[in-house]
Formats: C-alpha cells, structure tokens, sequence
C-alpha cells in the first residue's frame, strides 16, 4: 500500500502523515482547513528535526520525507488515488459518517477505509459504507512517532485480508499492530479510562494530591507521566467521552465518570490543550505546576 490519505491534520492526523512519510509513503494530508495543514506541515517538520537533533534520522531522511506529503482541502479529490485512507478527524459519530460515505464514494474500490478513533465503533463507521469488509480501526498513540503501539480494531464484517494488510502495512512503520474486536473501548481505553477515572476519584476522595498520585504511579509503576498528567496530555473533553462510551455500551456503573473531571470539563478545563487541567501549562515550559485548585 502505497498511496495513503490521511483525514485531519490535528495531533493524530499530522502525526501519522508524519510516519508514513518517513516509512516512504506518499501521503496526502487531508483537511478542510488551509490553515490547519499549513500549522500541521510546520508541526511534522519540527518533530522531524527532533529525530535529527537526536541522530535518529538523517537531514536527508527529513527532506525525503516532507517532499513524500502533499496536502488537499478537497477530501474527494484527495482519496481518489488512495490504497489505504486513516481518518483522524473530530471524535464525533455524525461528522465521521459523512466522511465515510464521502471516502466511499470516491476513493477506489479495493481502497481500505481506516478510522483512527479511540473509542467510536468500528462496526457502527463501517455499517455506513458499501464496503465494511474493508472499514477496520487503526488506533494510532500519541505522540505517534514515538509510541510503538497500533491497535488494529477488527470491526463485526472486518475481512481476514484486511487485517493482514493493515498489521502488515503498520509491521513496515516499524510499529507494534496488536489485533483486537470491536467493544466499547477496545483494549486500550478500556484498561486505561478506568485507571484515570479512578485516579480523579483517588483525588475528589482526598485521598492524596495530584502530585503524590501521579509520583506513586510514575516511581511505583514505572509510568512514564502519572494519570493525571496523562490526562491533561490526552485532553480531559476526550477522556470524558471516552469513559462515556464504557458506561452506555456496558450499562455498568463502574465507568461511571468521576463528577470532578464533569466539572472541570463544563468550566473548560480541559487540560494542556486549554492551557490547564490538573496542571497548569505555560508555553515554552517543560515545568509541571499544580493547578491552583489543587494546592493546598
Ligand atoms: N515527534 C517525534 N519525537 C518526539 C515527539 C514527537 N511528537 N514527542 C517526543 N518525542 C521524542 C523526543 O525527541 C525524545 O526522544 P529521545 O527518547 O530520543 O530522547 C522522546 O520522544 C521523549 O521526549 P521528551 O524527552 O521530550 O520527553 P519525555 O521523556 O518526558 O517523554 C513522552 C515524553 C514520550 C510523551 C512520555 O512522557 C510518554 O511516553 N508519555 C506517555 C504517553 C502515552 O501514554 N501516550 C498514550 C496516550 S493514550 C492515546 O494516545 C490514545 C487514546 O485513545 C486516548
């Protein structure tokens, strides 16, 4: 698979245009947004320059891997020519069924339609499709050209050849594909949703700060970030959502969200990408600072 088309240019998306590219991949990056894929293409070719800084790549791997994207702002026009198309857009049923039946419509008929969602149903996405043989989840981890994993979610009608080329595909991005079904929240979110929720309570409780929670997880655990970190880097509106679909797709009350990270949500605290969650981030700064709220 050769021609890839990448559906949104934000964290997720740019971060896999960023891999296919560097595997060698022609890409097109896909957004409605002139804007947003300018701000994408600065993004990719600063985390390029990481790689260099660190002697993972060479300057000619990072030219070689820029000149390998293209962008478009016509989703249409940029899946025409497509093998495989990942679309990260806004986590939202509506908005991706419309993008679905678009990609459907318009890219080749032995194209794979891939959705890099971290907890919409994969069965549901493909459902809207002509071809759900071929609709399957490619769950990327952020960052993604760090994070070794790909969850690759089989949806209900998933073929056996559609997995193997997608583990195949993600095997050549020198990522780690692991095959998992279609229930709510997949493996991931689903271990990893209840541990964050029940960090919020281990604090709404008053059990411990935010700091001893998230250093009894990073020393005791060997957790690269704490949960609560982890959960301002994820983004508090996503984690809600996520949790959301545990608790309605298994009608059990113990993913029933933490009424604190309810809260801090509705206030617009939403962690990093808002500027404060648990943390309060300054740019420019790598320092963790408690939020306000939660000083002592
Ligand atoms: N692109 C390229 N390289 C990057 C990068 C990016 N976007 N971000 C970080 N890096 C590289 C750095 O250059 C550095 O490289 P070396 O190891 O060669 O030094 C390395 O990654 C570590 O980065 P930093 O030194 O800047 O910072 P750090 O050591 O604190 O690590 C981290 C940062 C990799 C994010 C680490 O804290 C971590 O692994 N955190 C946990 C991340 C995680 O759990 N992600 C999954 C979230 S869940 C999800 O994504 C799915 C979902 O559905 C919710």
């Amino acid at each position: 698979m050769n021609n890839i088309s990448v559906i949104g240019s934000g964290t997720m998306g740019n971060g896999i245009a960023h891999v296919f590219a560097q595997y060698g991949h022609q890409v097109t990056l896909i957004d409605i947004n002139e804007k947003a894929l300018e701000k994408a293409l600065a993004t990719i070719e600063k985390n390029l320059d990481r790689q260099v800084a660190k002697e993972k790549i060479s300057e000619a791997d990072k030219n070689k891997a820029l000149a390998n994207i293209t962008t478009n702002t016509d989703i249409a026009a940029g899946v025409k020519n497509a093998d495989l198309v990942v679309e990260a857009a806004t986590e939202n049923f509506e908005i991706k069924k419309q993008l679905f039946q678009t990609m459907d419509e318009n890219a080749p008929e032995s194209a794979i339609l891939a959705t890099n969602t971290s907890s919409i149903s994969i069965t549901r996405i493909a459902a809207e499709t002509n071809r759900p043989g071929q609709v399957i989840g490619m769950h990327f981890m952020n960052p993604v050209p760090v994070m070794k994993l790909v969850e690759v979610i089989r949806g209900y009608a998933t073929t056996d050849e559609t997995t193997a080329k997608v583990m195949e595909t993600s095997k050549k991005l020198q990522k780690v594909p692991v095959e998992v079904n279609d229930y709510p929240g997949f493996v991931a979110n689903r271990i990893l949703m209840p541990m964050i929720n029940e960090a919020i309570y281990t604090l709404f409780e008053g059990v411990a700060g935010v700091e001893e929670i998230d250093t009894v997880m990073k020393l005791g655990m060997a957790h690269p970030m704490g949960p609560l970190q982890l959960a301002d880097f994820i983004g508090l509106d996503v984690c809600l959502s996520i949790l959301r679909v545990l608790h309605e797709g298994f009608g059990n009350q113990k993913y029933a969200p933490c009424p604190l990270l309810v809260n801090m949500v509705t206030a617009g605290y939403k962690g990093v990408k808002t500027g404060e969650g648990f943390y309060k981030y300054t740019p420019g700064s790598k320092d963790l600072v408690v939020s306000e709220m939660f000083k002592k």
